[in-house]
């Protein structure tokens, strides 16, 4: 037996899930997206799949929507299709909507809450998952199963977790990317190197960075630091500049403020 996966909104989350998906006989696929030239886009990449501009029938129980438009585009859209849901699960992979809300626009009880990451679209992501007590065994299963296929999954105890672990695994991808540009501008600013050196040295030292932890998983990350930190050398001088600056303290205020936004952007969109 197939499981049918509808995904509300073909934009970029959308397709980092189900590219992974097009080819398990397990699945079929529909997605709704109302951009024609987007939809187009979608049904040439993937033949296997079927795009429509509307929900225009009933959902079965056993079916499973992926609610993936943005948070302030959620109510509108969900609302419109509220009566076509029948109680069937509704994974949310948006920001900051609660699940209360999304149970206030459908009346529908069966709602996970989602927060995946963008390195989902090449299997590499982190999908934290909040599933209550409606749901059962098997469907928390099968959500587990599809998100393991685009990455590692994290269990959340609450709700509440799902929007803290936005700045620790989605926005954090963004945050990765920032540090990196002020690399590369300081390395093309102040010593010299081209744009393209500078772009292609700081990438291969995120991947070298990375695959060194990956190929020794017992050691911890402060550990791989003091290795690379000779007493009085060069990446200590470095590393002092920020400590005095208070680097981590930055840090933890960006990562409470990207928390914060999530609470707001509940009030907001609700
Ligand atoms: N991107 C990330 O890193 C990330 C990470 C975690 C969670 N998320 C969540 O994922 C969700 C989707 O993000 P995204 O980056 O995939 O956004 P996106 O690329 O803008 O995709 C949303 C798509 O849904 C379409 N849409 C909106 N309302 C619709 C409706 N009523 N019926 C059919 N299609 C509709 C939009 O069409 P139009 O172009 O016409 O508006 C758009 O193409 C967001 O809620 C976000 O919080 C994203």
């Amino acid at each position: 037996m197939t499981t049918k996966l509808v995904f509300l909104g073909g934009g970029n989350m959308t397709e980092a899930i189900f590219a992974g998906l097009v080819s398990n006989q397990q699945f079929t696929i529909e997605v709704i997206q109302r951009n024609p030239e987007k939809a187009a886009r979608l049904q040439k990449i993937y033949p296997r799949i079927k795009v429509c501009s509307t929900l225009n029938y009933a959902l079965e129980p056993e079916d499973l929507l992926f609610l993936a438009i943005k948070p302030q585009q959620a109510k509108e859209a969900v609302q419109a299709i509220k009566n076509k849901l029948n109680n069937c699960v509704l994974i949310s992979v948006m920001a900051g909507i609660t699940i209360n809300s999304i149970y206030q626009w459908t009346n529908n009880s069966k709602i996970i809450r989602t927060i995946p990451n963008t390195p989902a679209s090449v299997a590499k992501g982190v999908t934290a998952i909040y599933a209550p007590e409606s749901i059962t065994h098997s469907e928390r299963e099968l959500v587990q199963q599809i998100f393991s296929t685009i990455g590692i999954t994290y269990d959340a105890r609450n709700e509440d977790e799902i929007d803290k672990i936005i700045p620790l695994s989605s926005s954090a991808i963004a945050f990765v990317y920032y540090f990196m540009e002020g690399f590369i501008n300081a390395a093309i600013n102040q010593f010299g190197f081209e744009q393209e050196q500078a772009n292609n040295i700081v990438k291969q030292v995120l991947s070298g960075s990375s695959a060194l932890l990956n190929a020794n998983s017992q050691t911890s990350i402060a550990e791989q630091r003091s290795r690379v930190t000779s007493k009085k050398g060069t990446t200590e001088q470095g590393l002092l500049t920020f400590e005095q600056e208070k680097l981590h303290e930055i840090t933890a205020q960006a990562m409470q403020n990207c928390y914060l936004r999530a609470l707001e952007m509940a009030k907001e969109f609700n």
